[in-house]
């Protein structure tokens, strides 16, 4: 029987690990795989992170199940966190939140959940690009997409395209958006712009599904959450996924939230006993040592402090390093190409490279990033950035 499966080519980002780790270059730098990197190239453990561990050592009595929707602290610091405090919507009961194995697990139970409650005969409009791997999990749950224009050539926002392309999109139709340092461009809306899409989604009635996986990295963790926060206030439906692989840095520990917003509090406890079905069909209890850090740490003012710093800390390192690598290639004549760099926001930044161009950058230089042109830019040190802009010098020659 298996003779007859045919071999897949590894996934475009997750591969890259592997192919890094193999290259002897004592130069290499790895811009691949979405994780922060610090000034000595490295995935640090936060330290707040380190602290809620060691108090979990002492604290946790039990390694039972956490029941399909997770843990309760879990939810109940994860949802002032992302929709706000004072959120009108917390204070009507109209959000459910499931703890999820990661932002993925998130959007798996986000497109199951469409899938089995509201029909597989509607599309699913994702941005051109994006995160590939959302292509993936729509068709895994059974589901099609449409593609919006997000990028011009001239490697800049295209907000009119985008527009012009929703224009198409049928009521009930889902629009998946990144709500803030999308993934793969780094190009985000303003708010003004934000303020546009809503209308339209009001009006063609499509159910927004907005994509949290970088909170914190764009300006700020309350500045990023304002497309999600407007959303959830503005329209009677909305879905978030959000993910706490990286600000706070627990990638490995697979913790993530799939937020559903509904019209009221009855509607809402009918939803999330779907969800718990979703849930269950999947992987039964989500992990729980993650969400216990991430409770824990909000939980307490000390380490919850601590946790903004690191925040801030990572943000500002990225931003620094936006500004750095454009300097770092004027003397190569290369710095208007890519201004885009110090446009875009969070850890990626679309950097308007061929296919060719950056296997060239791998093969001569041993440096790693996407095919598509995508860079990590946590992946740059202060150490590596003379050798990177030298190397990007020459494909670009
Ligand atoms: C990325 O885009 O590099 C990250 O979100 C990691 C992943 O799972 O692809």
């Amino acid at each position: 029987m298996f003779a007859s499966i045919e071999r897949v080519p590894g996934d475009a980002i997750l591969g890259l690990i592997e192919l890094f780790n193999q290259d002897n270059n004592p130069n290499k730098i790895d811009l691949g795989v979405g994780v922060y990197r610090n000034s000595q190239g490295h995935t640090p453990i936060l330290q707040s992170v380190r602290e809620a561990e060691a108090l979990l050592l002492t604290r946790e009595t039990t390694k039972a199940y956490i029941g399909s929707h997770g843990a309760p602290d879990f939810a109940q610091h994860m949802l002032p966190m992302i929709l706000g405090e004072q959120s009108p919507v917390l204070a009507q009961q109209r959000a459910s939140l499931t703890q999820s194995p990661g932002g993925t697990g998130a959007l798996r139970i986000a497109h199951d959940f469409i899938s089995r409650c509201l029909g597989t005969d509607r599309r699913v409009w994702v941005s051109n690009p994006t995160w590939p791997n959302h292509h993936a999990i729509i068709k895994a749950a059974g589901l099609t997409s449409a593609q919006y224009r997000y990028v011009d050539e001239h490697n800049q926002l295209d907000f009119s395209g985008m527009l012009e392309d929703l224009q198409q999109a049928q009521a009930g139709d889902v629009v998946l958006l990144h709500a803030c340092c999308h993934n793969p461009t780094g190009f985000d809306l303003s708010q003004a712009q934000w303020q546009q899409l809503l209308e339209l989604i009001r009006e063609r009635q499509l159910l927004p599904l907005l994509d949290f996986a970088y909170q914190g990295f764009g300006d700020g963790l309350e500045e990023d959450a304002y497309a999600v926060r407007l959303f959830a206030e503005q329209l009677p439906e909305v879905l978030i996924t959000a993910s706490c692989s990286k600000n706070f840095g627990l990638y490995r520990e697979r913790v993530g939230a799939f937020v559903a917003i509904a019209a009221d509090a009855t509607q809402m406890e009918t939803i999330r006993s779907q969800i718990a079905v979703v849930a269950r069909a999947n992987y039964s209890n989500p992990p729980a040592h993650g969400s216990a850090i991430v409770a824990t740490i909000l939980g307490s003012q000390e380490l919850s402090t601590l946790w903004h710093d690191e925040v801030s800390q990572m943000r500002q390192r990225i931003s620094h390093l936006r500004h750095s690598v454009v300097d770092a290639l004027k003397p190569h004549g290369l710095d208007q190409q890519f201004t885009c760099f110090t446009e875009q926001r969070g850890m990626f930044s679309y950097s308007g490279l061929t296919p060719e161009q950056v296997t060239h950058l791998q093969k001569e230089f041993g440096i790693y990033m996407v095919s598509t042109g995508r860079m990590n830019m946590a992946g740059l040190t202060e150490h590596n950035l003379t050798y990177f802009s030298q190397a990007l010098a020459a494909v670009c020659r």
